[in-house]
């Protein structure tokens, strides 16, 4: 495959395939098992092919087992593809992955990578080491991230000690450290209360901002896309089903609306309206038929709500 300077990751056709074991009930079911040649495949990821221009953050959605991780896996390396080709800065990831490890970050969720027993910048000057950072460049992140995110008073806490969204912040931080091209967040701010998140969004965004970081971002939570992601890519049983700007997703539902109304019993009530069919004050009136209607707030279609629509195939 050619590569083109200007993507930081080209994937084409790419596939991944699991052979997946079909087990046997009972101790003879077991022995079987070891012998055993039932399998059957899994497509966890299918005939995906997109192109990543460098300092893009890419929201890559898609529901539970729609082969988010997966793809992601392969794209750092820790995973082949069964079948099709992946560039990640012009790299083969899988047969180069020492150096495909230089030029990317990584979190995964909640797992960190920290050394847990260690103060943070214990686990920096660690990491100083292994990726050869010259101490100018470590310095001025540092600054950066200080000039981003009070680190202060993590620095000198261990990982151990830290809160599930310290961590987060901590390992996000880590990952950015030896100033990677790319770095890819899976499902980062899951679990986390609202000021850590919007710290956490309020993070990423000035780190690609300063150094032209591609991201590579999953996530569940629109707030995240909202925040951070002008480009999404979703998948839906290991196949694309959508990528292009968030912007044009919402043009393409232009004629909804987010009706809120507050009912004198029932409270908020969220309806969505498609101008193009229904009238906005028909349902009103119909609403204030059964109930008094307090109060009425008219919105334009959110994220979460274009993401269901697409994810029901309104969108080909
Ligand atoms: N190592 C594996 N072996 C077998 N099946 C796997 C493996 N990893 C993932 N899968 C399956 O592949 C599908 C996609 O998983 P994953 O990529 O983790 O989805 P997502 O991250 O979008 O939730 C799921 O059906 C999952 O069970
Ligand atoms: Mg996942």
């Amino acid at each position: 495959m050619m590569s083109e300077k200007s993507f930081a990751i080209e994937m084409k056709n790419v596939t991944k395939e699991f052979k997946i074991l079909n087990r046997h009930e009972g101790l003879g079911g077991s022995l079987m098992d070891l012998f055993s040649r039932d399998y059957r495949i899994l497509r966890a990821v299918d005939d995906i092919s997109i192109n990543i221009k460098s300092g893009e953050i890419v929201g890559y959605l898609g529901p539970n087992g729609a082969g988010k991780s997966t793809t992601i896996k392969m794209m750092t390396g820790v995973l082949e593809p069964t079948y099709g080709e992946i560039l990640v800065n012009g790299n083969e990831p899988y047969k180069n992955r020492v150096r495909n490890a230089e030029n990317i970050g990584v979190v995964f969720g909640q797992r960190s990578q920290l050394w847990w027993a260690l103060p943070l910048v214990e686990s920096f000057r660690l990491l100083k080491d292994i990726y050869m950072i010259p101490d100018q460049n470590y310095r001025q992140m540092l600054e950066l991230y200080q000039s981003l995110v009070d680190i202060e008073p993590l620095l000198h806490k261990s990982v151990r000690q830290m809160s599930l969204g310290q961590r987060t912040l901590s390992d996000i931080l880590a990952a950015f450290l030896h100033d990677p091209k790319i770095v890819f967040l899976d499902e980062p701010t899951i679990g986390l209360d609202v000021s850590m998140k919007a710290k956490i969004r309020n993070l990423i965004k000035g780190l690609n901002q300063k150094k032209n970081t591609t991201v590579i971002l999953t996530t569940h939570d629109m707030g995240d896309v909202d925040a951070l992601c002008q480009r999404i890519v979703i998948i839906d049983h290991g196949k694309m089903i959508y990528d292009n700007d968030i912007a044009h997703l919402k043009q393409y539902f232009g004629s909804y609306r987010t009706l809120r109304l507050r009912l004198e019993k029932s409270g908020w009530k969220e309806i969505l309206v498609d101008e193009s069919k229904t009238n906005v004050m028909s349902v009103i009136s119909d609403y204030q038929k059964n109930e008094i209607v307090k109060d009425i707030k008219l919105e334009e279609i959110s994220t979460e709500e274009v993401i269901k629509k697409i994810y029901e195939g309104a969108v080909a």
